[in-house]
């Protein structure tokens, strides 16, 4: 049975009919073409599939679309602004070398986002903390962990719009 479901993605008013079973990273990367969002272990454990929904972290792979019918997504791709220029985050992963393959990124770096509306300090074992939940089989982790911590102070710095 098909749904109509209605939701902003990235600022974006979306409008479908779609399967009730539809995973949200499903909907995101093979309905909208936003493959930004990667597919680690479709099981809720590492992170890959992060965005944020109404602002909060969250694994798109755990949810379904129908789930979410209003919400306000924002993937990777909505993260810079229009002109191109990246968010602090992004930034700061750049800066610190946060990435080797690079399948993890985009949901360190929505998680990373997230973290900035709850509050978690810009310290590093409080951002070890948060990451729990987003894994990387690359890096080791210290770059990670420095760049949200530089994003988080850069965020803080510089209010969002
Ligand atoms: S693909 Fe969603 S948590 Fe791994
Ligand atoms: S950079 Fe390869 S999984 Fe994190």
């Amino acid at each position: 049975m098909a749904l109509s479901v209605t939701l902003q993605i990235n600022g974006h008013r979306v409008e479908a009919a779609v399967p009730a079973n539809t995973l949200l990273v499903d909907f995101i990367r093979e309905d909208l073409g936003l493959t930004g969002t990667h597919q680690g272990c479709d099981t809720a454990q590492c992170g890959a599939c992060t965005v944020l929904v109404d602002g909060a972290a969250s694994k798109s792979c755990n949810l379904l679309v129908a789930q979410v019918n209003g919400s306000a997504i924002t993937t990777i791709e909505g993260l810079a602004t229009e002109g191109g220029a990246l968010h602090p985050m992004q930034q700061a992963f750049g800066r610190h070398h946060a990435l080797q393959c690079g399948y993890c990124t985009s949901g360190m770096v929505m998680r990373g986002v997230a973290m900035a509306a709850e509050g978690v300090p810009a310290e590093a074992e409080a951002v070890r903390c948060a990451l729990t939940g987003n894994l990387c089989r690359c890096t080791g982790y210290r770059g990670i962990v420095d760049a949200v911590c530089e994003g988080l102070q850069r965020m803080r710095e510089v209010p969002a719009a």
